[in-house]
């Protein structure tokens, strides 16, 4: 049996927003989502489980993890142990080829091919559905990057979560459209997003309208995505994104996700837009402003943004692929 695995899986970008759960335990979205897994962003994960180890242990971007992030990665290996009946501790050695913990959904890209790389590793070949459901129990998120492409997340009915997975709309190569990801700040986010979720989800009276309004936003996305109707896409992705932050705004206390940059961008991009440029704007539980636009607006658009001061870095990225096992080692 082999013991050593490395996995690759892409980090994805919300156009129809996941935010609350239906059941805390076992990561259970309350609402279902839409998403782009994205071409540039990736975080490659190698897992040796090692008999002589005592204790797991993380290398996250060349340095050993916090405690904290550490143990969320032992107890997301204990699940993976208990499936395969494997005794031993692990090594994690991972790295993110984007900044990490900035918003940039690190951890759909680390859960995915964590599930991936531990599954491999433990001697298991989980299906997409299997390593989908696993790495929902890591991140919400992690779900949906199992698959390249769009990807939807489905809530499901059952309380343990099972019919909770991700299932591909389309494949990355179906509809080329660009993202450009605004890094406004290189500072780490504030309330991570189980809690800010749970916090909007006990306190905001705005919840149970988000709950119910979601069914028609994602319907409307399906068809703008099968359509391949930009404007209709990029429309949602801007309501879906606001009536998000609204429930944050009207939490109490209130969670606020964005810095004057942040605000700043989402005029501008109104303006580009009143101006002619297909270009909108989604934000999820950080600062950075991603920017869906049309592959042939993508430079010009790229240079406006460039134009606006303060911002750190652009990163120009499309649709990319499943995630994938890239090396299975005795
Ligand atoms: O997967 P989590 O628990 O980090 O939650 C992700 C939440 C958002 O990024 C704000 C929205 C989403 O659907 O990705």
């Amino acid at each position: 049996m082999c013991h050593k695995a490395t996995a690759i899986a892409h980090s994805n970008i919300a156009l129809i927003k996941y935010w609350g759960k239906r059941r805390s335990t076992f990561n259970i979205p309350a609402v279902g989502s839409i998403s782009l897994t994205l071409q540039e962003l990736f975080t490659q994960t190698k897992v040796r489980f090692d008999p002589s180890l005592k204790q797991d242990m993380l290398i996250l971007n060349g340095k050993r993890s916090s405690h904290e992030i550490e143990d969320r990665a032992s107890r997301f290996l204990d699940l993976i142990r208990r499936k395969s009946d494997l005794p031993f501790k692990a090594q994690v050695v991972s790295h993110n080829n984007f900044p990490t913990g900035a918003g940039l959904a690190s951890s759909a890209s680390a859960f995915a091919a964590l599930a991936l790389a531990g599954s491999k590793a433990a001697g298991k070949t989980l299906t997409k559905v299997e390593l989908s459901q696993l790495a929902r129990l890591g991140s919400g998120s992690a779900a949906r990057s199992i698959y390249g492409g769009f990807v939807e997340m489905k809530t499901g009915r059952k309380l343990n979560g099972q019919d909770a997975v991700a299932v591909r709309l389309a494949k990355p190569d179906f509809w080329p459209i660009k993202l450009l990801i605004v890094i406004t700040t290189t500072l780490g986010k504030g309330i991570g997003s189980s809690q800010g979720m749970d916090h909007s989800k006990n306190t905001s009276p705005y919840y149970s309208q988000w709950i119910k309004t979601s069914v028609n936003d994602l319907a409307e996305m399906r068809l703008a995505i099968r359509n391949k109707d930009f404007e209709k896409m990029g429309e949602l992705a801007e309501y879906s994104c606001l009536k998000m932050h609204s429930l944050c705004f009207s939490a109490r206390p209130a969670l606020i996700y964005w810095n004057q940059l942040t605000i700043e961008l989402m005029h501008y991009i109104r303006e580009l837009r009143n101006s002619g440029l297909p270009a909108y704007f989604t934000i999820d539980a950080g600062p950075q402003v991603k920017v869906l636009t049309l592959p042939e607006y993508g430079s010009t658009l790229r240079k406006k943004l460039h134009q606006v001061p303060g911002i750190k870095e652009i990163i120009e990225t499309g649709p990319g692929p499943d995630a994938k096992v890239v090396e299975v080692r005795q």
